[in-house]
């Protein structure tokens, strides 16, 4: 109670002595805006009452705080604070608007108390998580290179055994034409564990959609027919839910390419086994490295479109490694021996094989291979064209299949891989070896082979049912902390790898070099104090974009040079989004301060802008919270759009509207009124305003005397255009001979941007403002992502009564003994007369 009670009063001392200090007093109304009409209307200067008689609020000396603020205080004023001079607090009401919240003491302490306390965590969570990515990244360097003994693999990797049994399955898509097509037709199988069950086909006939939908990744379209996992039938997004903690090998590779091979797998082992020891991570990794054969390119980079890394097939291999790296129960691989030779080919399914064998159920995608690998796989299913089944059954049995069937004639010797991929071809001009064309898939509809696929289904459903359904459990979530932890880990190697520490040197030393140049540009001394004024004004604008367009130079790049992997990560269920964004918050926001800093720090040694203690902290606060809040931007932006080229222009012209409507450059009125918004629309325009006014308003080294005055009304009276700077002059001079003559000093600061015209000083409310935005738009980048993953998610199951087109291959043995060849409409015809109704909307959801 007592510290918040400090706290309190601490916060609201030092936000009066802010705003005090800077005499941003709001009550008095703008004088200004009579000469703003004049100039509108046109009225040359000598009409204007240039000796007029100064209105009621000159008055000033008696006013005090509680009278500008239209009410009396709730406490009485805090001794020790310099009370405002009544003077340059009526020069800054020629200026400044009224601030909404600065007249109430409590709103303003408690805007101030809000963001600094928002800022105070932001910056503590960072540091925390920063120490700890640095002791992580310790860890991980203190782990020996070799593992000090290569076990097997296999042991200690218990798994639960997993089945998925899949009947009739139906995949449909739209077309760009609204038509829907039929990717998968009836396609029934199953996948046991201890199978290595390979699907074969010609390149578009649906094995990626058979493994999407197996392993719950088919994110649109509409399925039909049964798909079970331990004999069990599930709601979608539970079976995908539950998929999750299985491996999948997708088709292409996605790496952060400057990170070395082993680096992607420590990561990757922190990030999915967060339990372990780091020394038993580092075993289970290396001893995947060897087993994968990637021993000695475990620190080669990965590379990829910058620069050249490992070879393509080691790339394959090192994705089978990241999943094997949790010893999934079933491993699902998209075509893993692409870019691989035969030896390294046949050694990787050597290793699924061994996995098989421990229990584990093992589903790939492959490409005609080689005889010796065709003898490893257990079960083969064969796609035809339009993603019909051709066969299913033993892989040893399938060249014996196609004999039968006529599709191939024995060819002594010949590669299996070839004469099945052949048969699968119906292209007459093919080589077929002597062999006609056949429609494997119509034969198989009616083949006893389909039969027994079925029954095989039937056995293995009630075998797993009479067991009682073995339960699976969906995967657990690793905790956000570990999971910002190991992320922000990741990006620290990245950005300071050997290969990557000149590129950082240059960021920081850019931001150095681009602030030193600015300032020393404005390092010049001007002949008066006006001039001074203007050179300070610009100087703050040029800083203030800076700041703003340095955050998205670096931010943006970052984001998007990740945005692959995250997606990756996301849909293996490795961590939420939240975490992500945390991280990227907590990087961030360090470096909003050190650019911050460097800027300002130039501006105040080379520039001579205002270093006034107070100031000098409401100006780095403004800007630190303005850098911060505009990253957040940045990262919603970011994630509207998976397009870097739009990410990028989108930013652009925020950062560009927010320069030039900021009513510094043009003055509000003669902005084009479509995008008059940006002046309260964009963060950087508060940044700006209140900048200036911060480092204009009670300048010491802006004060001029009347004499100095009366030097600028007459060159003002020469110059035609400034009709409107001349009135404000005068009006002050008149104030400067009222007070007393040439004893007065003026605010030239102040004067400079009354003479503009310009007119804005919402210095608490800009600041809350800028604080909500940044709080807004990081709500804003969770909400859309979950928004976007929600309706990327567009996978309808179908009644199997609304289907077309499609042929009945698995319930032959009820059915009609159709002859080999049979149409396929016959065939679908007897078929759905006698098939039972669709079992997936009967079968009540088990529960795990
Ligand atoms: N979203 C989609 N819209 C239209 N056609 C699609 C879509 N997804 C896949 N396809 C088509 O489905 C077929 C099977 O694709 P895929 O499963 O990737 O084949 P494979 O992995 O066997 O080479 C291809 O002809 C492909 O063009
Ligand atoms: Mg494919």
């Amino acid at each position: 109670m007592c510290s918040g009670g400090r706290s309190w009063r601490i916060g609201l001392a030092l936000l009066l002595t802010l705003c005090i200090h800077v005499d941003c007093n709001p009550r008095v109304p703008r004088v200004s805006g009579a000469g703003g009409d004049a100039r509108r209307d046109g009225v040359a200067m000598e009409d204007h009452p240039q000796h007029r008689a100064p209105p009621p609020l000159w008055d000033v000396h008696s006013l005090s705080y509680r009278q500008y603020c239209g009410k009396a205080p709730e406490t009485p004023e805090i001794p020790g604070l310099r009370p405002p001079d009544p003077m340059q607090r009526m020069q800054a009401g020629l200026l400044v608007h009224k601030d909404p919240i600065f007249c109430s003491r409590r709103l303003t302490a408690a805007v101030v108390l809000g963001n600094t306390v928002l800022f105070v965590v932001i910056m503590a969570a960072s540091c925390y998580v920063h120490g700890k990515a640095l002791l992580l990244l310790r860890q991980l360097r203190r782990c020996p290179a070799q593992a000090v003994e290569l076990e097997s693999l296999y042991e200690n990797t218990q798994c639960t055994p997993q089945t998925i049994t899949f009947s009739r399955l139906c995949y449909y898509v739209k077309t760009s034409s609204g038509k829907r097509k039929a990717i998968l037709s009836d396609v029934s199988g199953y996948c046991a564990p201890g199978s290595l069950v390979s699907i074969m086909g010609p390149s578009g006939s649906g094995k990626t959609t058979l493994l999407n939908l197996l392993s719950g990744r088919a994110k649109f379209g509409e399925y039909s027919g049964q798909l079970k996992l331990n004999a069990c039938t599930y709601p979608v997004n539970k079976y995908r839910a539950l998929m999750k903690q299985q491996g999948y090998v997708l088709q292409t590779d996605y790496f952060l390419e400057d990170l070395t091979v082993r680096q992607t797998m420590d990561f990757a082992a922190a990030m999915k086994l967060p339990c372990k020891s780091p020394e038993a991570r580092h075993s289970i990794v290396c001893r995947l490295l060897n087993r994968c054969g990637l021993e000695s390119a475990a620190h080669n980079l990965i590379g990829g479109v910058t620069f050249k890394g490992i070879s393509g097939g080691q790339r394959r291999r090192l994705s089978i490694a990241e999943q094997l790296l949790v010893s999934p129960s079933i491993l699902l691989l998209d075509e893993p021996t692409s870019g691989l030779d035969g030896t390294s080919s046949l050694k990787l399914v050597r290793l699924l094989k061994g996995f098989a064998r421990r229990g584990h159920t093992i589903v790939t995608t492959i490409h005609q291979p080689r005889p010796e690998i065709m003898a490893i796989f257990t079960h083969l299913m064969l796609l035809a064209t339009g993603g019909h089944v051709a066969y299913f059954g033993a892989a040893e049995d399938a060249v014996g299949y196609l004999v039968r069937t006529e599709a191939v004639t024995p060819v002594p010797g010949a590669n299996p891989g070839d004469v099945i991929i052949d048969a699968l071809d119906l292209d007459p001009e093919s080589d077929r070896r002597g062999a006609e064309p056949v429609d494997l898939a119509a034969v198989y509809c009616t083949s006893p082979q389909a039969s027994a696929t079925t029954r095989a289904i039937r056995t293995l459903c009630a075998d797993l049912e009479e067991r009682g359904c073995v339960p699976v459990s969906a995967k657990r979530q690793q905790h956000l902390c570990n999971a910002m932890v190991v992320l922000l880990a990741r990006r620290l190697a990245r950005k300071y790898s050997p290969q990557n520490r000149v590129k950082a040197l240059l960021n920081g030393g850019q931001v150095v070099l681009v602030s030193a140049v600015l300032a020393l540009c404005f390092m010049y001394d001007c002949s008066n104090k006006f001039g001074e004024a203007y050179k300070q004004m610009m100087f703050i604008i040029l800083a203030a974009s800076y700041v703003c367009i340095v955050q998205y130079l670096i931010s943006v790049p970052e984001l998007f040079s990740e945005r692959q992997v995250l997606n990756k990560e996301r849909e293996s269920g490795d961590y939420r989004f939240v975490s992500y964004l945390l991280m990227t918050m907590s990087t961030e926001s360090p470096r909003a301060v050190l650019h911050t800093v460097i800027v300002l720090a130039m501006g105040w040694l080379l520039v001579g802008i205002d270093s006034d203690g107070p100031k000098v902290l409401a100006q780095t606060a403004m800007f630190v919270w303005t850098a911060m809040s505009f990253q957040a931007l940045m990262c919603f932006i970011s994630f509207c759009t998976d397009n870097s080229g739009l990410a990028y222009s989108v930013i652009f012209l925020v950062v560009g509207i927010g320069c030039v409507t900021n009513g510094l450059l043009i003055e509000y009125e003669n902005v084009f009124f479509a995008i008059q918004w940006a002046y309260y629309g964009c963060i950087q325009s508060y940044l700006l305003r209140v900048s200036v006014l911060i480092n204009m308003l009670s300048n010491p080294a802006l004060q001029i005397d009347c004499n100095e005055l009366s030097t600028v009304i007459q060159t003002l009276r020469h110059r035609t255009n400034r009709t409107h700077a001349l009135q404000e002059a005068t009006v002050w001079h008149d104030v400067c001979f009222a007070e007393g003559g040439d004893r007065k000093s003026f605010d030239a600061g102040a004067l400079t941007l009354a003479m503009m015209g310009w007119s804005d000083g919402w210095f608490v409310t800009s600041f809350l403002i800028v604080g909500v935005h940044l709080v807004v738009c990081r709500a804003l980048t969770l909400l859309l992502m979950s928004l976007r993953t929600y309706l990327s998610f567009k996978l309808h199951e179908i009644p199997r009564d609304v289907e077309e087109g499609s042929r009945s291959p698995a319930h032959v043995e009820e059915g009609p003994s159709a002859a080999p060849g049979a149409s396929a409409d016959q065939v679908l015809l007897t078929m759905e007369a006698r098939s039972p109704p669709s079992p997936i909307s009967e079968t009540p959801p088990t529960s795990p």
